[in-house]
């Protein structure tokens, strides 16, 4: 089985590894002492040391999911530098609704792609940015597909859970890819277009939501009025008032 056929460049050159610490670890060492060429990706079975945002772990069974890292070279101004995570955010959420049609799968700002309210992907994106610009990045990608039990304090959600089926990974994997690169090609050329596209699936956009702002423990009620192109959320209250949180300032309070 091959993968991203219907690809140019993402997957073209795939590594593939049994077990490493982190794909993303892994595509980062590439790109410290080679140029790979873009879309090199690096796919594994199983991370002893998956990473995931704030610092937390990424846990995956091993064979059961997607866990993987994509190598770009996105050249994208840093003011600007929220506008990949849209690309990839939607590449992703395309993918998966190839495969369940029917759900509700929604981008949860500024990381997550989520299933009836519960989290089914994680993007971690490191970027190198020489002179105002992004002229590297890893996207680090863990999308559950097959594994159906999770911790028990952790609200995940699979393809498998969802749908009652199993998935040929492979399949999920090829979809990814050339969603994605759809996205990102698009993206290039029409900001307003993914932009537009970003705010209609993501949660809470206009529409009445709570957060929780981590240093002082206060929920905010209110909607999501805008994302920023530098990724700060402006955030309106059911009182009037506008904050602007950056990344790890808030939790959203799912229902
Ligand atoms: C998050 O939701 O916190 C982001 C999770 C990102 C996980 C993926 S799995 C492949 C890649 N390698 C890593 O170590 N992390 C990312």
């Amino acid at each position: 089985m091959s993968y991203s056929h219907n690809c140019l460049f993402i997957g073209k050159v795939l590594i593939k590894k049994d077990s490493i610490d982190s794909s993303n670890n892994y595509a980062k060492q590439l790109l410290s002492n080679s140029k790979p060429i873009e879309g090199t990706a690096i796919l594994t079975e199983f991370q002893s040391e998956g990473r995931g945002q704030r610092d937390s772990i990424w846990q995956s069974n091993p064979g059961e999911n997607i866990t993987l890292s994509i190598i770009l070279y996105p050249n994208i101004k840093t003011e600007q530098y929220f506008l990949l995570n849209e690309m990839i955010s939607l590449g992703i959420r395309d993918a998966i609704s190839n495969f369940l049609p029917t759900e509700d799968i929604q981008i949860k700002w500024p990381n997550d792609i989520l299933v009836n309210n519960k989290k089914i992907a994680g993007i971690l994106i490191e970027n190198n940015i020489s002179n105002g610009v992004i002229i590297s990045s890893v996207v680090g990608i863990g999308l559950n597909v097959n594994q159906t039990s999770f911790k028990e304090n952790i609200a995940a959600n699979s393809m498998k859970l969802v749908s009652h089926k199993d998935f040929d990974i492979e399949k999920v994997i090829d979809n990814l890819f050339s969603s994605i690169e759809h996205a990102y090609l698009l993206g290039k050329r029409n900001i307003a277009f993914i932009k537009s596209t970003y705010c209609q699936y993501l949660y809470g956009y206009k529409k009445q939501m709570e957060v929780i702002h981590l240093e002082t423990d206060i929920v905010l009620k209110g909607q999501i009025e805008n994302v920023r192109e530098d990724g700060v959320l402006d955030f309106l209250t059911i009182t009037g008032q506008h904050y602007f949180f950056n990344f790890k300032e808030i939790k959203f309070l799912l229902p």
